[in-house]
Order: C-alpha cells, then structure tokens, then sequence
C-alpha cells in the first residue's frame, strides 16, 4: 500500500463516497481475521477501557489494519476492534475512539459503527466521559443517557443517504432504548449504585467550556456535557441499532464555583468510575441478547 492510500481514501470518505462499498471492504478484512459474529458492539470512552480486560478475546484487530477506520490520535485512547465472549455473549469491543477534534468528519467517526451492524451487531453501547452541569451530579456519577443535543454543529448523515443502509429522515423519538435504560436501572439497583437519567449534549471540543457556555448549556436543558458519542447515536439510529448510552462524570461543570479542569483529573475520575461502569456494562449484556 503506498503512503498516499489512506489519506485518498479518507478524502473518499470525507465526499460521502461509495460508503457501502467501503464498509464491504472493511468488513471483507476484518473477515479474513475472523468469522466472530458479534451481536453487541461496545464504544469504550476516555479512561474507559476496563471491559477489555474481563473479555475472553478471540481476535483483537489495530485500526490501522482496518481500511478507513479512524485512527485515535489521543494518548488515552487506545485502537483495536476487540471481538470476543463476555459471559458467553458475542460482542466487539472498540477500544478507543476518535473524536470530532482530531480533524476527523462525522462520516469518518462513526464509519466503525456501520461496520459493526454490518458485521451483525444489533445493539451499541457507548461509554464516555463527560463534565456534569446538573447540580445534582457530582464527580464520579453515573448518569444513563435517556436523550441528547447535537450541538457539533454537523451531522453524520448528511449528504447522499444509502437507502440499503438506512432512511432518509430517521426518526428520533427513542435514540436511547428504554428497554436497555431499565435493564442498566436495575443492575445498578441490584448492584446498590447510585445512577442518574439525563440529557448528554454533544460539543466538538476540545477547549472545555466557559461559564456563559456551561449557563447556556445547563439552560438548553442538558445535565451533562462531552465530546462524543452523539454521532456515533445518530449512525446507530440510522441503521436501526438499539443503543445504551453511560456517561461517567468527570468534572463539576458548576459556573459560579468553576476550577480548571486537567486531564489527568479527569482520567483519574474516569478510573474510579471505571469497574462499576464495566459492571454494569456487563450486567446489561447478559441480559439484553
Ligand atoms: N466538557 C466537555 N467535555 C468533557 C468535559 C467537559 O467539561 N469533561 C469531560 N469531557
């Protein structure tokens, strides 16, 4: 493959072009490694990567050896496309993620998603990090996605739409599947961990956010906001996947008393968190499929 390849095909991507065919081409490759039929897929979030280690892995791919997938450039962030067994149940774990702030297009981020419908997931369940601005959240919560904003200013779907892949004008009336949010509400019960239900709004990032920013948000009606995770919803949506949303709260996004955030606090927050997510991650999957 000469150097040039993969920066066309990512101009390929960024036109919108033969995106059908490119996922055929990912999944072709991703084929010849494994014949894994994962029925969930998994979006591990900053500092998020816990879940990996309790899979039985039977195949772990570099997103580098994946045409077209996105290559993470943040440290914290790893890049394989894990396929395995979690309490007997199929899944594929991507272990790291690329966000709208590398310079990657909507289209170009949530390419791994189609690939993994394509590959025979059905159900996504997305992690991430997030800053809380309900006052109610404190740092290191739970908060289960039940709705999101889009506030990226862009859109997955723009453009051409492939009817073989999905509507036109998706409706968006249950991003977040009930069913999954009251199988996540009970583990957490059974498991005596407090988890809030609220609104994610999604921004590009990556400087955090002012005061005015966190006030505007917080009274647009979001309890939480973060970089991610709302374009790879709207994929998913697209193509009729279920989806469960869990944010772990990061920062205190209060205005009156704001601090400045750093990243190895946020990832510190994130590693608290960390082995109650990946239980109840868990949880969720042996009982959903
Ligand atoms: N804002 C946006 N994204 C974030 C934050 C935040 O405060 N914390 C973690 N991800």
């Amino acid at each position: 493959m000469t150097i040039l390849a993969p920066a066309v095909r990512a101009l390929c991507i960024f036109a919108g072009m033969d995106l059908y065919q490119n996922i055929a081409e990912s999944v072709d490759s991703i084929r010849a490694v494994t014949s894994s039929q994962p029925s969930i897929g998994v979006i591990l979030g900053t500092g998020l990567g816990g879940l990996v280690s309790k899979v039985d892995v039977q195949t772990s791919i570099g997103y580098d050896n994946i045409p077209y997938f996105p290559i993470s450039t943040v440290e914290s962030h790893h890049g394989r496309l894990v396929f395995g067994t979690l309490h007997g149940v199929n899944i594929v774990v991507m272990h790291g993620r690329s966000h709208v702030y590398e310079g990657y297009s909507l289209q170009q981020i949530t390419f791994p998603v189609r690939v993994m419908q394509a590959l025979g997931v059905r159900t996504l369940i997305i992690s991430n990090a997030c800053g809380g601005m309900n006052p109610l959240y404190r740092r290191g919560d739970i908060m289960l996605i039940d709705d999101h904003i889009n506030l990226l200013g862009d859109n997955p779907l723009i453009g051409p739409n492939d009817d073989r892949l999905g509507p036109r004008f998706p409706d968006m009336s249950e991003p977040y599947s009930q069913r999954l949010l009251a199988l996540a509400e009970q583990a957490a019960l059974a498991r005596r961990t407090k988890v809030h239900r609220g609104v994610y709004v999604a921004v590009t990032g990556p400087n955090l956010e002012t005061r005015a920013e966190y006030r505007f948000l917080r009274t647009i009606g979001a309890d939480v906001v973060g970089m991610s995770t709302v374009p790879e919803n709207i994929v998913a949506r697209h193509m009729g996947m279920e989806v469960l949303g869990l944010s772990v709260v990061t920062d205190e996004c209060f205005p009156d008393s704001l601090e400045a955030v750093k990243l190895e606090h946020v990832l510190a927050a994130a590693a608290q968190a960390e082995p109650i997510m990946t239980d109840l991650i868990t949880d969720v999957i042996s009982k959903c499929a």
